[in-house]
């Protein structure tokens, strides 16, 4: 292997593994925590990097984002022709179907209210539900968003899905684009959010959005907290237009004290844990794709390459 650098500059993360596992995978490559001042690097492996480190290191080839989510680094000033390379699956989108899948199961089940039930000793029961008559809406038809969209159709819900360009996946009636939007909400019951967090798509659940799902609708929230307006979502499921929501991510995380979901007794509320960045599968998914770009393959032939002009 060519002589390389590789800067890791990861807020929040242990760094110890994560070195040994790019040592161990990437054999003669110089790996180390960035410090200010450090020496230039070829390639960097980030979360939520300062811009300092930016600033500091602008000969990078690429950064690769040990998540699947980039709206945090470009909200960063980066060098022009810096290019940035996110996770593409590395093990989340099986995590985001269990998670989404039990999210609506538990809803669509009541198990919700037979668990109050039962911690109250009563033995209750609930006619069932016809799964017709809960259509699943997924925006964002990506790698997470397709995984998701096909485990949910495997239950046998009509699964509706909302993407910028058209996709076409069995077993999912497709919609596209802002012109497809309000059909697509129409179709919906409950929405399951993969969107990514872009200027196109901040505050996209709000009043006027989500009171075109049908009533009873159910919000399933697992893509970024700043994609829904939370007063707007509290007064549906106040007014009973929502049934309820689960959400896995919010504006402000953690989730400050005093904010009203915590204590809301149709929102559900799980600390950003739907879908977490396995380390060893990341490792290897990131090493395989320096090799790629030391043998001389071209950036753009990688999967999950960002594309900054559209914002994911
Ligand atoms: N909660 C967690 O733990 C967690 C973990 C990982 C990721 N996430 C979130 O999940 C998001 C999705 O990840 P991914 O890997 O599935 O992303 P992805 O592969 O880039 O897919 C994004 C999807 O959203 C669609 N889209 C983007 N902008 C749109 C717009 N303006 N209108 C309609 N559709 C639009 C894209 O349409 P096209 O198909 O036409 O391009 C694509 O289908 C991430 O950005 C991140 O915020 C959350």
């Amino acid at each position: 292997m060519p002589h390389v650098r590789i800067a890791f500059c990861c807020t929040d993360t242990k760094p110890e593994p994560w070195l040994a596992g790019l040592r161990a995978a990437l054999p003669g490559a110089v790996v180390e925590v960035w410090q200010p001042g450090a020496p230039p690097a070829d390639y960097a492996v980030v979360w939520a990097p300062p811009q300092a480190f930016v600033d500091e290191q602008p000969g990078l080839k690429a950064m690769f984002n040990i998540g699947a989510g980039v709206d945090a680094l470009l909200r960063l000033r980066l060098p022009p022709g810096l290019r940035l390379v996110r996770l593409d699956d590395a093990g989340m989108s099986v995590q985001m179907a269990e998670y989404v899948c039990h999210a609506l199961i538990r809803h669509f089940r009541e198990f919700d209210g037979y668990e109050a039930d039962v911690a109250q000793g009563k033995w209750s029961y609930r006619k069932p539900r016809e799964r017709s008559e809960y259509p699943v809406g997924v925006m964002g038809l990506g790698v997470l968003g397709a995984r998701v969209a096909q485990a949910v159709a495997q239950f046998d819900f009509p699964v509706n899905g909302w993407s910028r360009t058209p996709r076409e996946l069995p077993g999912v009636r497709g919609f596209h684009g802002a012109q497809g939007l309000n059909d697509f909400l129409a179709a919906s019951r409950v929405l399951v959010n993969l969107l990514p967090l872009t200027p196109d798509t901040q505050d996209i659940l709000n009043r006027d959005t989500l009171s075109r799902l049908q009533p009873g609708g159910y919000l399933i929230n697992v893509a970024r907290g700043a994609h829904v307006v939370d007063d707007d979502l509290l007064a549906l499921i106040d007014s009973g237009h929502l049934a309820g929501a689960t959400l896995d991510v919010f504006r402000t995380e953690p989730l400050p004290a005093a904010h009203p979901f915590w204590q809301h007794p149709k929102v559900t509320v799980t600390p950003h844990t739907s879908a977490r960045t396995l380390r060893t599968e990341s490792i290897a998914q990131i090493a395989t794709k320096i090799r790629r770009l030391l043998a001389g393959e071209p950036i753009d032939r990688l999967p999950g390459v960002v594309d900054a002009a559209r914002g994911y």
